[in-house]
């Protein structure tokens, strides 16, 4: 049986490619943009889908586009995932959400929401960008001998800065020492003290994304890096999330180390 989806951000740049990647195991049900936008009533066909007769709906009809599906995929705008989400969570459909640029309180809303339900949420569905984020674990527990920098590139019609990739190396990285004093610019500060982690954001043609996690000792440096050849990177660990959670039955949040069986044994996250 395939999974039923809804994509909300189907008309987007990732939503498309998404759309446009599913096979038979997965067929798209259902299609949300905003309001406004041209392609409401169109097919799902404009946007790469295969089915004619599924429609591109209206994000305030959320709840018709989302009501043959067995996972709602977010891949929109912080604010309007905020808005939306509660309303698939009376529906009681699983969630993946791959939107990023929320902010700490919205991405505490965000999840207090996400725990009612089976539901998947990442900064980066790419399987790559995940066994980054693995590896960033392992070289966390070296800052006394290590200087730590994050670069993230990406296309210059990226709305958010630094990138949620980068966010999360962060994020994993503080799990096991204190990089708590973020740097994104070194004009006023050129000297480098401890406990420092620079996060440094380019922004430029096309670049689909590239990460790259950097330590610097005294007399070596170690380079760790995830280039995305295109969009399709993570539009396939998007699928892959989808179908994951379609089986998955109890309430909770799931991450894609979740999902690709990533995690740590004898960790507890
Ligand atoms: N987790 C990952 O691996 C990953 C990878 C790539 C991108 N992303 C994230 O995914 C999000 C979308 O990226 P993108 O490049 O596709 O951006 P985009 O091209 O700007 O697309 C945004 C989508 O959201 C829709 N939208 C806007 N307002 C809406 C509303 N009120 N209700 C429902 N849908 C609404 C837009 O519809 P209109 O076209 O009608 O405005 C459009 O379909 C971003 O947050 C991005 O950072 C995540």
């Amino acid at each position: 049986m395939p999974t039923n989806l809804c994509v909300v951000g189907a008309t987007g740049k990732f939503g498309r490619s998404i759309i446009s990647l599913t096979d038979s195991s997965i067929k798209v049900t259902g299609a949300v943009s905003s309001d406004t936008n041209p392609l409401v009533g169109k097919p799902i066909t404009d946007v790469g889908g295969k089915s004619p007769s599924v429609l591109i709906t209206r994000a305030s009809e959320i709840e018709r586009a989302a009501a043959n599906s067995d996972v709602v995929l977010f891949v929109s705008t912080a604010i309007s995932d905020l808005n939306n989400i509660p309303k698939i969570i009376q529906l009681d459909k699983r969630i993946v959400v791959g939107t990023t640029g929320f902010d700490t309180t919205q991405y505490e809303r965000l999840r207090s929401m996400l725990k009612e339900v089976p539901s998947v949420l990442t900064s980066n569905f790419a399987v790559g960008a995940n066994i980054l984020f693995r590896i960033a674990k392992l070289l966390s527990g070296f800052s006394d001998i290590y200087d730590y920098s994050i670069i993230e590139h990406h296309h210059k019609m990226k709305s958010d800065a630094p990138s949620g990739t980068a966010k999360t190396i962060h994020e994993i990285l503080n799990s096991q020492a204190a990089f708590s004093r973020v740097v994104t610019d070194r004009t006023m500060k050129p000297k480098r003290d401890h406990g420092e982690i620079e996060i440094f954001s380019l922004r430029g043609g096309g670049t689909p994304g590239i990460h790259q996690l950097i330590l610097a000792g005294e007399y070596e440096r170690i380079v760790v890096e995830h280039l995305a050849f295109s969009r399709a990177a993570s539009a396939v660990g998007a699928l892959i999330a989808c179908k994951w959670i379609a089986s998955k039955m109890s309430p909770g949040i799931y991450s894609m180390q979740d999902v690709l069986n990533l995690n740590d044994p004898k960790s507890a996250t």
